[in-house]
């Protein structure tokens, strides 16, 4: 296709500085979390620092098999790696499965907004992660660790379907020694080994103790059949709207706005988001389907 080669060639797309230039980045390290995730430890040229905030997402290509939205999940306190964990589903994820340390991706990003850290120093952090959403949410929670000093008491809220798809279980233990935290887990189809609590995510809600919602932030990730739902429960935490922020879960393919994949009314999620507060979401009632 000469004259599309020619017109990118002219709009400079996928040119250096255009935002739809992959840089390279090499496997560092290749991890199974369960029989569908896998953690990819990745290393940018020359370790040169991605710079993400918590939240934020990178687009993964895979040369012959095409480009994927992926959330960080490491912390920006971890400088010269990052991690992302890949659920297999299809072409572009089945493809990053059968890769193995020294291989190299295309990576384009940080992309999108992430959770804003500097206004949630100094409170408490409530989080929320149904299934995958543990992932980009593990980015925020170690990041909070890792400024332990900054934050104030933290309980962290995760549900997955059964005990086989829980993600990051090697984390739980550190994250329980932690000060003035408390790590809740349910999963909706307990099993004879389970001694945990059963039922979806609302339940463990039942189980916190009362909370100041002037002094507590919110951070919420999980498909919008669990969040839509987990937002009412924080709702009767009497919460304020504008500290509740939630991960909106869209189809997404630039990545920059310019597709329009992922809009929703006026709003490009990609870029605007994919975190919003509850006080934005509210405007946007397609976000809840
Ligand atoms: C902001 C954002 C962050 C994400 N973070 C992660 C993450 O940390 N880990 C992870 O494993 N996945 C994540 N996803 C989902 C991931 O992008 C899709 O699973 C991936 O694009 C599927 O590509 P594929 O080529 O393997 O599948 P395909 O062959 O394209 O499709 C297989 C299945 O995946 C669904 N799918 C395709 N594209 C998307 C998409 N963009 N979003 C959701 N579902 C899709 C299709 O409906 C289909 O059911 C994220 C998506 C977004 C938008
Ligand atoms: S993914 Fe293209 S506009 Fe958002």
């Amino acid at each position: 296709m000469p004259e599309v080669r020619a017109m990118a060639e002219k709009l400079n797309v996928g040119g250096q500085g255009s935002p739809f230039a992959p840089e390279e980045a090499e496997i560092l390290d290749v991890a199974d979390l369960t029989a569908l995730e896998k953690l990819f430890k990745l290393r940018l040229a020359g370790g040169k620092n991605l710079g993400h905030a918590p939240g934020q997402f990178v687009e993964v290509s895979v040369p012959g098999f095409g480009e994927a939205p992926i959330s960080i999940c490491s912390s920006p306190t971890q400088r010269e790696a990052f991690e992302l964990c890949v659920r297999k589903v299809g072409t572009v994820t089945a493809a990053l499965h059968s890769l193995k340390a020294g291989d190299k991706i295309g990576v384009r990003g940080p992309m999108g907004r992430g959770f804003d850290v500097e206004e949630m120093a100094g409170n408490d952090m409530l989080f929320v992660a149904g299934g995958l959403g543990l992932a980009p949410l593990r980015s925020l929670i170690n990041y909070v660790f890792d400024r332990r000093e900054r934050f104030g008491k933290v309980w962290i809220l995760y549900g997955a379907k059964t005990p086989q798809e829980l993600l990051f279980t090697k984390e739980f233990e550190s994250w329980r020694k932690q000060p003035d935290t408390e790590l809740m887990l349910t999963v909706d189809k307990p099993d004879e080994q389970w001694r945990g609590t059963g039922g979806v995510i609302t339940v463990l809600f039942r189980k916190l103790p009362k909370l100041d919602p002037k002094r507590t932030y919110v951070a919420v990730v999980g498909p919008p059949v669990m969040y839509k739902f987990v937002l009412l429960e924080t709702l009767n935490l009497k919460i304020p709207r504008n500290r509740i922020f939630c991960s909106l879960e869209r189809h997404m393919k630039c990545g920059v706005g310019r597709c329009g994949h992922c809009q929703i009314n006026n709003v490009y999620v990609c870029k605007e988001g994919p975190v919003f507060r509850f006080s934005q979401m509210e405007s946007l009632p397609e976000s809840f389907a």
